[in-house]
């Protein structure tokens, strides 16, 4: 969703942002604009569409003239992409002006407040209520503003905060949304996310909810809501800028594809490896073996992807501990007044840790006293931060929107997770247990291998970019991969596609199929095959083409299917990770083959901060 970026110091800021704004393009945004104190006042530039238009508008930056500012990139929730909605907002003057990201809830409330003393507003956003809002507060102190206006806006937002009066600093404050700040060799730096800054520090501060930060040239203040000043620790980032940039790849999304295998082999064996004389260790659950013993049940909630590496985590979880495991959207979660049973934990997957809808989840349980565990992929995360104790997926920074290799990332904590939970309930054998281990040490090559006939999966792809409708089926993990497969065609080559169980098909959905629908059916589940190869009869009796996604061996399939993909065998509960692979290509190939913006698909945002 949209980014913000700020700086002050040596250097020429407009370039500084534009370059931050690029590094945050991935997170979704259709228009654009930079603010720049110019040792007068405060200047602007904002655009519709790419960051391109504002880069060509500004010179690369060179025209707007000076060392601090405050850039957005927006994806629009109020109003549509406009000019004028786009950010930065700014007072009737110009004097204060504010970027934002996420959404001021009682925005209307005070809006007809403004505008009955007389405020004129410019545009339809949430946002310029704050710049109106830092004016009529306005005491001479920026700090006791924003603090006074902090008490009157509802919702979630980071605040980028430039005041003419005051052009040797730059403010920025957070509730709900993320924000991050860091030195830089010449300065300060402020942004959304970790890639905008890492090219100048690896060193940064998360900011908390309701705190405050001063950024001057050559130091930052923090401060809480009572203007108190706070000490803040740094935490370092591991990523290194090579992770986050395209590396000669044609997307993102291919590079991070082949960021797999080291993704699985560095979340399976971080520097503290989680495989440990033949037992799987996870110290960060800091859960007793009590505690684990204990468990009567487990929810798990996510979005999305997310979502479907918990649906693939209740069968390896409940297959082998046999504790009852429920699966929620974190959206439908949040409003379901959950019945949490006692002796229950929640587990939270988020990549981003940012997920509004998941944080709110996350909330809920901790209120009521239930004990949570977050999955996270980017280290200091809302999610990594709020959760009792969190397990990072180990796949590095993530720029595509369509997830793939935190994905498969998160499928190996939970195996992880649902291996050690038996080891300490003794619902497995010693011997399963080595065969396991051994079978999770071989996903790193067998995904390469998979990766490496991508040309095959290419050309069938490149059959089916003029299709209409998709469908996905698949029985117990073969529908969980099912779930992800058709999220990753239709979220970037836009081909209207679903994922169904093969068994409830029949009870309406097949009415769809005609003359030609490609159905893609997974079988990979030993006991399932011959139920699934019935639904694949059924389904080409009437027209469809029928692409199978098998384990090597079961060439029985060959008689219900047009096109058949193996799979390297390893154990009923690793299979996504290696069948998702070919489907994942698939999407890739369909939608590189249409045209489509891969890595930034059309209305989508890579970090959903906003419910
Ligand atoms: C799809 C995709 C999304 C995310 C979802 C949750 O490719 O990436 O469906 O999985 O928005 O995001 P996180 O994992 O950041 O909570």
């Amino acid at each position: 969703m949209c980014g913000i970026v700020g700086y002050i110091g040596e250097q020429q800021a407009a370039p500084v942002l534009l370059d931050g704004l690029a590094k945050l393009e991935y997170r979704g945004y259709d228009s654009a604009g930079i603010a720049v104190y110019n040792g007068h006042e405060i200047e602007m530039v904002k655009s519709v569409g790419r960051l391109k238009v504002l880069s060509e508008l500004t010179h690369d930056g060179t025209t707007l003239v000076g060392k601090s500012g405050i850039g957005h990139t927006r994806w629009a929730t109020h109003g549509s992409p406009s000019n004028d909605n786009a950010h930065p907002h700014y007072n009737k003057d110009g004097s204060i002006v504010v970027v934002h990201n996420g959404i001021i809830e009682n925005y209307m409330k005070i809006r007809k407040m403004l505008q009955n003393k007389g405020y004129e507003f410019n545009s339809d956003t949430d946002t310029e209520v704050v710049a109106h809002l830092l004016d009529y507060y306005y005491t001479g102190s920026p700090l006791s503003t924003i603090i006074k206006v902090l008490q009157r806006i509802e919702g979630s937002y980071a605040l980028g905060i430039m005041f003419k009066e005051f052009p040797e600093q730059v403010f920025a404050v957070r509730k709900d949304s993320p924000l991050i700040v860091g030195h830089t060799k010449d300065g300060n730096i402020l942004a959304s996310d970790v890639p905008a800054v890492l090219k100048y520090t690896r060193s940064v501060y998360f900011i908390e909810n309701y705190e405050i930060v001063c950024l001057e040239k050559d130091k930052m203040t923090f401060y809480n809501i009572d203007e108190d000043e706070l000490e803040k620790e740094p935490t370092t980032i591991e990523w290194d800028v090579a992770a986050a940039e395209k590396g000669g790849y044609e997307h993102y999304m291919l590079k991070e594809m082949y960021e797999q295998p080291k993704a699985v082999k560095d979340t399976i064996y971080p520097s503290d490896s989680r495989i440990v004389d033949g037992r799987v260790v996870i110290k960060e659950l800091s859960m007793s073996d009590e505690d684990i013993k204990n468990i009567k049940k487990i929810y798990i909630v996510a979005c999305g992807s997310a979502y479907h590496a918990g649906v693939t985590g209740k069968y390896v979880i409940e297959g082998l501990t046999r504790i009852p495991v429920e699966v929620d959207l974190a959206s439908e979660f949040r409003y379901r007044s959950p019945i949490y049973e006692d002796n229950s934990i929640v587990i939270i997957i988020s990549q981003s840790g940012e997920t509004a809808d998941s944080l709110a989840a996350l909330r809920d349980a901790r209120e009521h006293g239930v004990r949570v565990l977050g999955i996270v992929n980017v280290v200091g995360s809302s999610i990594a931060r709020e959760a009792d104790s969190v397990m990072y997926t180990w796949a590095g920074p993530e720029i595509a929107v369509a997830t793939t290799k935190a994905y498969s990332a998160q499928l190996i904590a939970l195996y992880l997770l649902g291996m050690n939970f038996a080891q300490v309930r003794n619902t497995i054998t010693e011997d399963k247990m080595s065969s396991l281990i051994k079978d999770l040490a071989k996903l790193p090559d067998q995904i390469e291998m998979l990766l490496a006939s991508k040309e095959k999966v290419q050309r069938f792809a490149n059959r089916y970019i003029a299709a209409q409708n998709v469908f996905f089926i698949g029985r117990g993990i073969d529908y969980a991969i099912s779930l992800e497969a058709s999220l990753k065609l239709k979220e970037i080559s836009y081909i209207h596609s679903e994922a169904y169980a093969a068994g409830e098909l029949k009870h309406g959905t097949i009415s769809l199929i005609e003359e030609g629908t490609l159905v893609s059916a997974v079988l990979t589940q030993e006991h399932l095959y011959k139920k699934t190869i019935s639904n694949m009869v059924e389904v080409r009796s009437r027209g469809a083409f029928v692409l199978a996604v098998t384990t090597e061996g079961n060439t029985e399939v060959e008689k219900a299917a047009d096109y058949v993909i193996y799979i390297p065998q390893t154990n009923e509960y690793f299979t996504n990770s290696l069948a998702i692979i070919p489907l994942q290509l698939f999407g890739y190939y369909v939608a590189v083959g249409k045209g489509c913006d891969v890595d930034k698909p059309r209305n989508l945002a890579k970090s959903v901060t906003v419910e």
